[in-house]
């Protein structure tokens, strides 16, 4: 495997796989994740370039290993990852809060451990995290939480792995984005209300910030809030 390569942890759908495909448009190696390897096969073969899937669950970190063993350098390694969870407090669901906690804070730190050895010079690792970090909403408990946890996992991860550089993207609503572009028109105009620049941020932008955090050399231990201002309403 080359130098260049490129790991997108979640990167079958969304802002991973848009992350993916402009790497691959580059020319680069990429991997693509998602539970399922058929399912990380297909959007690998979608993707095209020099792409190709591999299945495993971030919330069986034990596995996770064996599933990467394959992967050789890495230069730049992407945990964009989510499976979505409402869990009020009120009618805590401990199971669901297990397995997303699991998910985003020991699955992901698997897989840098698991790679971290295999990073490149000039190599560079980027975690997704979101706006629920700093704007909660009923239900996002473990979602605030686990948000709060990556801003802690990447100043820990600067300092152990340096000099590879740890930064993190805390995206607001992406309005194209999967998750979000059938929302209903009533629903988009209240959100795009509390949005400072008139409209939801873009997948394109978040493709673009990612790169910047990820190729900028100087940029390091940075949690990058990409939100058109919205932390400012
Ligand atoms: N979209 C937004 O508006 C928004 C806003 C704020 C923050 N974010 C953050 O940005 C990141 C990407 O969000 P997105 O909306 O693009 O996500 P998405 O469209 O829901 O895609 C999630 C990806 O994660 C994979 N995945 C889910 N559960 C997994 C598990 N247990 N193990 C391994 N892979 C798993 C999925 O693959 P399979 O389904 O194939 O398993 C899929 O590729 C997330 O961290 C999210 O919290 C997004």
């Amino acid at each position: 495997m080359a130098n260049d390569t490129v790991v997108v942890v979640g990167a079958t759908q969304g802002l991973g796989r848009e992350l993916a495909q402009a790497y691959a448009h580059d020319g680069r190696e990429v991997v693509v994740t998602g539970r399922e390897q058929s399912r990380a096969d297909r959007a690998a073969g979608e993707i095209g370039g020099r792409t190709r899937g591999i299945g495993f669950d971030l919330a069986q970190p034990h596995a996770i290993a064996d599933r990467l063993a394959e992967v050789d350098a890495v230069q730049y390694l992407v945990l964009a990852a989510i499976e979505r969870d409402v869990n009020k407090v009120s009618e805590y669901d401990v199971d669901a809060a297990l397995r997303l906690v699991t998910l985003k804070l020991v699955g992901y730190t698997e897989v840098i451990h698991t790679l971290s050895p295999r990073m490149v010079d000039d190599s560079a690792i980027l975690i997704f995290g979101g706006l629920a970090r700093d704007r909660p909403y009923p239900g996002s408990t473990t979602v605030t939480t686990v948000n709060g946890g990556v801003t802690g996992l990447v100043r820990t991860l600067v300092v152990e792995l340096a000099p590879t550089r740890v930064n993190c993207l805390h995206p607001a609503i992406v309005g194209d984005s999967p998750q979000w572009v059938d929302m209903p028109e009533e629903r988009r105009d209240a959100l795009v209300q509390r949005t400072p620049i008139g409209r939801l941020v873009t997948m394109a932008e978040v493709v673009d910030a990612s790169r910047f955090l990820l190729e900028n050399r100087a940029l390091n231990g940075i949690n990058l809030p990409v939100d058109g201002g919205w932390l400012c309403m």
